[in-house]
């Protein structure tokens, strides 16, 4: 791949609780319109100490002024798109549907199930172009399983006992009220282990625009499945989004340069790129 040092590589898309990154070095701040309007916030630019270009995207607004459901996220993803991102390691705030995966567990999903259907939008494509996106392994392979090792050691590297789980289903609910108890033991009925907000549509349409996407799921909350326990609120959700963010800062410290190089070799992008070469139906 043939790249100059003015190219950004690699997007990271903050969650809940993650409105920056540390250790980068401040370069632009870009804001594209596109189609679809213009992004979440204006997308910074920084470098790494190599010099290595990063772009970093806060999902719900510098602010945190957009709800899940108001996330312009064709707009980041076309943005991102634009400015050359091949790879985007999003991070989200989640619940938890298992006992083993307590508040403060990381977890990098390989599966979603899709409970926003037809409220987002949720393609690039309208009526003038009919396509069709493989999305049976919704998030990239290649790029989760090469993430696996690379988080594992940056949070034993923090020394704070976070976990990594991997191979986890994640449920993506429409909020913005959380789920009933009796949804959320159905959630788990279903196969689910995490729920959140945010995955979709950001996951198929990095799909579509043919960019490796990987999530990086922090837990917050029990959710609302388990008997004799309080439900689920803002404020219990806010008790671990701190202590979360400066985790996620620290891994996103740790790997950026590693995840540069990888996607600059190309190997972690294998599935993703061409994807959409026959996903487009010839008119006949
Ligand atoms: N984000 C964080 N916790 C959540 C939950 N329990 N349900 C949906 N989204 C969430």
């Amino acid at each position: 791949m043939s790249t100059t040092s003015e190219d950004v590589l690699v997007g990271v898309i903050g969650g809940s609780g993650l409105y920056d990154l540390d250790n980068l070095t401040f370069v632009k701040h870009v804001n594209p319109e596109t189609p679809w309007g213009y992004p979440s916030s204006p997308i910074t630019i920084s470098s790494l100490p190599s010099g290595t270009r990063i772009a970093f995207l806060a999902r719900h607004g510098a602010g945190h002024t957009l709800s899940p459901s108001a996330v312009p996220s064709r707009a980041n993803i076309a943005a991102l798109k634009s400015l050359g991102v091949r790879a985007v390691l999003a991070f989200s705030a989640v619940g938890s549907l298992r006992e083993e995966m307590p508040p403060g567990t990381f977890a990098l999903p390989t599966q979603i199930i899709d409970r926003t259907r037809g409220v987002r939008p949720a393609s690039f494509f309208d009526a003038s172009v009919v396509a069709h996106a493989a999305f049976g392994d919704p998030f990239a392979n290649a790029l989760v399983r090469w993430l696996a090792g690379p988080v594992r050691r940056a949070l034993e590297d923090e020394g704070r006992g976070v976990k990594l789980v991997t191979d986890t289903c994640i449920v993506c609910m429409e909020g913005p009220q959380f789920s009933t108890r009796a949804e959320s033991i159905m959630y788990r009925q279903w196969g689910g282990d995490l729920i959140n907000m945010s995955v979709l549509p950001e996951a198929k349409l990095a799909r579509e625009a043919e960019i490796s996407y990987a999530l990086i799921a922090t837990v917050t909350d029990y959710d609302s499945w388990r008997p004799n326990s309080e439900v689920v609120t803002t404020a219990e959700v806010f008790k671990t989004l701190k202590a979360n963010a400066v985790t996620s800062r620290h891994v996103a410290a740790t790997i950026l340069q590693e995840l540069h190089e990888a996607t600059l070799q190309g190997n972690i992008l294998s599935e993703e790129v061409g994807s959409m070469q026959f996903a487009i139906m010839p008119r006949s």
